[in-house]
């Protein structure tokens, strides 16, 4: 298996900062969705724990960058905004502005997000935990949700078939209830529809049902699918 090494981990991957309204569309959340146990794998520099956790939900972020000190994380947290939206402003045509209407607004409301973060780091450090993909520190059925936004399948020029089925089971492990899954094409925007086919043969075959379902959000053009992952009915039947 490919795993990720330390430098991509920590050097190569765009650490992004989404907020809670991107994390909504993206994920079709509900407000039901939004009140209980959720795990946020890979959080990054995102908002949507800050923003959740104040709407009740109990929300814990894991990332690799978790591990940074808190002031090399908040700055890193803005230079990687900045990266991000100059990127996408010099590809505007691959993707649609509908959710974020320009690059001017997408670069603010990622900073805003950013910040949030930065923020919320220091008010409430548990909330971060600095582990990664395949292996998280976590007793299993720790969570009720787990979303994933922006690292499978986007980056499989370095993450391989092994390490994705890998990582889903370990998402899987922990969470009693759905673990949802978007982009699936990956961060130049091509899809990655092989690679979810063999995945979910491989699921199924693990006792875990999975599903296609579509999500409003589109920002990478023809993005707008999200893989879930149902509870592990081996694991439904014996702990019911
Ligand atoms: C593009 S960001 C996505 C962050 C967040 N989900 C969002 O949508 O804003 C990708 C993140 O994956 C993290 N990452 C890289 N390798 C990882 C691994 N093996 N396990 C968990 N996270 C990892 C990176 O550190 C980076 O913060």
């Amino acid at each position: 298996m490919k795993h990720p090494t330390e430098t991509d981990a920590l050097g190569e991957f765009l650490v992004s900062a989404r907020s809670l309204a991107e994390y909504r569309a993206i994920f079709e959340l509900t407000p039901t969705d939004l009140r209980g146990r959720i795990l946020d794998c890979p959080g990054g520099a995102a908002s949507f724990a800050a923003e959740a956790a104040e709407l009740g939900a109990q929300v814990t972020a894991t990332d690799p960058v978790h591990a940074k000190p808190a002031a090399e994380l908040r700055e890193l947290a803005r230079t990687e905004t900045e990266r991000a939206s100059a990127y996408a402003g010099a590809h505007r045509d691959r993707y649609r502005w509908d959710f974020y209407g320009s690059p001017d607004r997408h670069q603010s409301i990622r900073l805003a997000a950013a910040t949030r973060f930065g923020d919320d780091l220091l008010a409430n450090p548990d909330r971060y935990v600095a582990a990664q993909l395949p292996a998280l520190p976590f007793p299993d059925n720790s969570f009720d949700l787990a979303l994933s936004s922006h690292l499978l399948f986007s980056y499989t020029d370095r993450l391989d078939a092994d390490f994705h089925l890998a990582a889903l089971l370990e998402l899987s492990r922990v969470t009693t209830g759905e673990t949802r899954l978007y982009p699936l094409v990956d961060h130049t925007g091509h899809p990655q529809d092989d690679l979810v086919a063999h995945l979910r043969k491989k699921l199924h075959d693990k006792g875990i049902p999975t599903a296609l379902r579509p999500t409003r959000y589109e920002f990478h053009r023809g993005a707008t699918t999200m893989l879930v992952l149902q509870p592990n009915q081996a694991r439904v039947r014996t702990h019911p």
